[in-house]
């Protein structure tokens, strides 16, 4: 057990209003915003290009290891229809498809994003992936359908939007609902909210199946996890 906050660099964001603790809201935040994220993947592409460095892989490699060995463990078939929700530079998508699964769709709202998770993908030699701009809160309608939804950090980031954050959550409940198969998985890894604040988030047309187990850490004498990862399942 570590003696310390967040291993990722992701510290638990204060909520608003410290002195009203029936708030749920988190103090409003750039990483809530497309610009912010806008001018970080203009500067990664560009890290990309002069080294080769892919940029930060949110909540560290191990991350992505957890849900892989977890989906290997369920024997999830290779080709089941996969989305990652905001997939940022794309990289769990690109070791997903080293690991043998073939039906693999990113989005992202910032199309440096996927800039760079194209570019990234091809020097990997990965030429099966879906990316696309599209903006989860606003998804075509003819958006297809997913037996497997991954967020790793974008349902935290809408969180911390300075502008409606309560509608925005509520909308990404729905649109999960809605490009989800019945009985499809939804697999979250957030740095902000607790287990308990997930389940209730997700608690209309989901139920929690499993919890992943995260590094625990210690902080004046209270025990908790730094990062929750959950496995929720799409109800009618
Ligand atoms: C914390 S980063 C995580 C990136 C990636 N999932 C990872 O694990 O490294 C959040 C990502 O969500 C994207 N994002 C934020 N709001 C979005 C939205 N409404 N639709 C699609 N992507 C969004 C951001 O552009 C950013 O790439």
């Amino acid at each position: 057990m570590e003696d310390a906050e967040c291993p990722h660099g992701c510290e638990r964001q204060e909520k608003a209003g410290a002195q009203s603790p029936s708030s749920d809201e988190f103090q409003p935040s750039k990483l809530g915003t497309k610009e912010y994220w806008d001018h970080a993947y203009e500067r990664e592409l560009q890290s990309f290009y002069n080294s080769g460095d892919v940029g930060e892989i949110w909540f560290g490699e191990e991350s992505m290891d957890r849900i892989i060995t977890w989906m290997e463990m369920q024997k999830i078939p290779k080709d089941v229809a996969l989305l990652d929700i905001g997939t940022g530079n794309g990289v769990f998508l690109i070791e997903l498809a080293k690991s043998g699964f073939t039906n693999l769709t990113g989005i992202d709202n910032s199309s440096t994003a996927v800039d760079l998770a194209k570019a990234i993908a091809e020097k990997e030699g990965v030429r099966s992936l879906k990316l696309q701009v599209a903006d989860f809160l606003h998804p075509a309608p003819n958006i297809s359908q997913y037996d497997i939804c991954i967020d790793k950090g974008t349902f935290d980031a809408i969180s911390l939007s300075p502008d409606r954050p309560a509608e925005k959550r509520s909308l990404y409940q729905r649109t999960l609902h809605s490009v989800l198969q019945d009985g499809g998985l939804f697999i979250v890894t957030s740095c902000n909210w607790t287990r308990e604040e997930l389940v209730n988030h997700f608690s209309e047309g989901f139920e929690m199946l499993q919890e992943l187990p995260t590094p625990k850490f210690q902080f004046g004498g209270k025990v908790g996890n730094s990062v929750t990862a959950l496995v929720f399942k799409r109800k009618e």
